[in-house]
């Protein structure tokens, strides 16, 4: 595996940061970012269409080659830290397979995929798919409480991670039997299968746990293997690496469509679906779900969760240079509807709830208008709504929103808006 300041220093080498260096062609290295502390305050957002030394983007070249790779660096030097690289060895290993799953209207797999060398960590990804001749899409869903939360049935197995003690059914961090369908209510599987859709889901806590103390995952192993530098790490960018790898596996699973695979996720797990979008163009479409600060709604926001709130609560989901905004988020060179044009011309919906105003769903709604000039630049409609919809009503333009009343939640209700969504963008066959 390559070390990750390799990666970074690749992955920024092709920019030029003239202003910085003084040199148009200068081939930089991610030092040369500013500290936080010397970037200019910026209260209008930073346009996605300009490179951090002032110029504009002329073409769809420049934004795929020169622009797309400096907020890639950016993004992870200054908020989320870097999502490691794949992994030099990987296995998907079948835990079984049950073509009688939802009384034989769906097939259920079960796969682990094991990362390495050594100890990495080990993903237990639940597959349900439709019964059907053709390829079908597919929503990649990372969960809060374990797969066996989603379903009562008892082949899937009881993670093994750590589990929050708030998951119903936990016992001093453990699944136990109780926790066995707890959340099954909010998962329709039968109502999803039926549509056409096939779900894949898998823990955040196989990659890394939800925890301020070090990591004793995925970030635990790359130290421990001197194979990475984990100083520049954050476990939303860890979460992402989760997504990335159980794409891995599904690009290579003969049910699943690969040009048709959706991130989704709610709230923290929806931060890091539209991260995982943003930085892997196998994801067709990206679903983030109230992901709120640090992920749909704008850094510079003046209502619900700040940066330094979000900092100093989780200080482990991003990386130690974000918490020097703190005081002032004005300072970072982009804001979140740069996150959305990483994921440019690809479908992005953003859904929300009216009580749930700590995810700022008005401030949702602009950071998909700011995104909305790299969508046209590339040829997509963007945004078509001029201002927020009335509750339950889908804006189904590639930059989807959607409102309803009621709480930070994630219910089979908002499953049917994903699904029309979905309806409305992926090519039906
Ligand atoms: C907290 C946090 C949010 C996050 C949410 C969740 O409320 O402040 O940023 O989205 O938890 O993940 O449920």
């Amino acid at each position: 595996m390559r070390a990750l300041s390799l990666l970074l220093s690749g992955a920024v080498s092709s920019l030029c940061v003239a202003a910085l260096t003084g040199c148009a062609h200068h081939r930089a290295r991610i030092e040369a970012f500013p500290e936080p502390a010397a970037l200019p305050v910026r209260v209008e957002w930073p346009s996605a269409l300009t490179f951090l030394d002032g110029r504009a983007v002329r073409n769809v070249a420049e934004w795929n080659k020169e622009r797309r790779p400096e907020l890639k660096a950016l993004f992870q030097h200054y908020m989320y830290g870097a999502i490691p690289p794949k992994p030099r060895e990987m296995r998907f290993v079948s835990g079984g397979e049950y073509v009688d799953f939802l009384n034989g209207q769906a097939t259920l797999k079960l796969v682990t995929i094991e990362t390495g060398p050594g100890e990495g960590p080990r993903i237990d990804l639940m597959v349900v798919t439709p019964k059907s001749e053709k390829r079908v899409p597919v929503f990649l869903v990372m969960n809060f409480c374990g797969n066996q939360a989603i379903t009562p049935d008892p082949r899937v197995p009881l993670t093994r991670s750590w589990l929050r003690d708030s998951c119903k059914g936990t016992v001093n961090n453990a699944a136990t039997e109780a926790s066995r369908g707890s959340q099954a209510q909010d998962w329709p599987l039968a109502e999803i299968v039926r549509r056409g859709y096939a779900v894949a889901s898998f823990y955040s806590g196989d990659i890394d746990p939800d925890r301020a103390e070090a990591s004793t995952g995925l970030y635990a192993w790359l130290a421990a293997g001197g194979t990475s530098n984990p100083a520049n790490r954050g476990t939303i960018s860890a979460w992402a690496w989760g997504y990335q790898r159980c794409v891995d596996y599904l690009v290579t699973d003969r049910a699943i469509d690969p040009a048709r695979i959706a991130a989704l996720g709610h709230s923290r797990n929806g931060k890091t679906a539209l991260l995982a979008t943003a930085f892997d163009e196998r994801i067709a479409m990206a679903f983030p779900h109230q992901a709120g600060c640090g992920g749909s709604a704008p850094s510079r926001g003046k209502i619900g969760e700040s940066v330094k709130a979000i900092n100093d609560r989780f200080p482990h989901w991003f990386n130690a240079r974000f918490k020097e905004f703190n005081a002032q988020p004005e300072r970072l060179p982009f804001d979140q509807h740069c996150l959305v044009a990483l994921c440019a011309p690809r479908p992005v919906l953003f859904s929300a709830a009216e009580d749930d105003q700590w995810a700022n769903p008005a401030g949702q709604f602009e950071v998909l208008q700011a995104a909305t000039p790299v969508y046209r630049f590339l040829g997509s409609e963007g945004l078509r709504a001029e201002r927020v919809p009335p509750f339950g009503v889908l804006v189904d333009s590639p930059l989807g929103y959607y409102i309803r009343e009621g709480k930070h939640s994630m219910t089979a209700e908002d499953w049917r808006v994903f699904m029309d969504f979905a309806d409305r963008h992926f090519r039906r066959d």
